[in-house]
């Protein structure tokens, strides 16, 4: 198999004197949608603000695209290609749904790629087209998920990585978001990191997935082989 994207090899990491990730090593392979579930409390999202830089690591390595990226300032961070979609959107308030995605471009200097970027978010998401004046914090949670995801696009991310999708939104909603990863993956080849509280939508878009447990891997595996685990499917499939 080739090299990862990226690889996290012992990483611990927390907030001051609290650890909340212990000994964490996991790999995710380029061009591929994987997933991150667990439980409420469990670290993932620390774990996302460790590989984007806003938590610091104490130990280990996060390696990306061939350098250690651990404890560099979350821009530098950006610009190497690792995007982040933080758990509850988090648009800017008094800025249009527009701004909002060409935040996301501001350290591009192709105007051109980035204007077909914005068309390509607005094909993906038409409602935002139809919304572009609007401030993007008036937007339903649904809408402002898909601007917060197209402002992660208009970065040109190799890595996507967003937190927690499904939060707060209908099912209908999440199928139709999670349709969107799907359609994002195969036609931009951005390799995709979700995590997700919502198991069954998770194990749904995603190739792989691993469980984290009060902030240890617990297992990683095809979605297709968790599953099928007995523990995985009492625990967290509910059936
Ligand atoms: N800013 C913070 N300061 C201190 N502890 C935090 C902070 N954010 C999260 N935690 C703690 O870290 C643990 C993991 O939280 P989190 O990463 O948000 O879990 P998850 O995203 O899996 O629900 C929890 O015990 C939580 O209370
Ligand atoms: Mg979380």
């Amino acid at each position: 198999m080739a090299e990862p994207l990226l690889s996290i090899e012992n990483l611990s990491a927390g907030y001051g004197d609290i650890r909340v990730l212990w000994d964490i090593s996991l790999a995710v392979q380029a061009g591929e949608i994987t997933c991150i579930v667990g439980s409420n409390g469990a670290g993932k999202s620390t774990l996302l603000r460790t590989i984007s830089g806003l938590v610091p690591a104490n130990s280990g390595r996060i390696m990306f695209d061939g350098a250690n990226i651990a404890n560099m300032p979350p821009d530098r961070i950006l610009a190497t290609g690792i995007v982040h979609v933080p758990e509850g959107r988090r648009l800017f308030r008094g800025l249009s749904v527009r701004d909002n995605l060409l935040l996301g471009a501001y350290l591009r200097k192709d105007d051109t790629a980035v204007k077909r970027d914005l068309d390509y978010v607005f094909t993906l998401f038409p409602i935002l087209q139809e919304r572009w004046k609007q401030d993007a914090t008036t937007l339903s949670g649904g809408e402002q998920q898909m601007c917060a995801i197209g402002r992660g696009i208009m970065s040109k991310p190799k890595l996507l990585m967003i937190d927690e999708l499904s939060l707060g939104l209908a099912p209908r909603l999440v199928e139709r978001l999670g349709e969107a990863l799907l359609e994002i993956n195969r036609t931009t080849g951005i390799t995709i990191l979700l995590v997700e509280q919502d198991v069954i939508t998770a194990f749904e878009i995603a190739r792989h997935g691993l469980i984290i447990e009060t902030g240890r891997v617990s297992k990683t595996g095809t979605t297709e082989a968790l599953s099928g685990d007995p523990a995985i499917r009492q625990a967290y499939l509910g059936v």
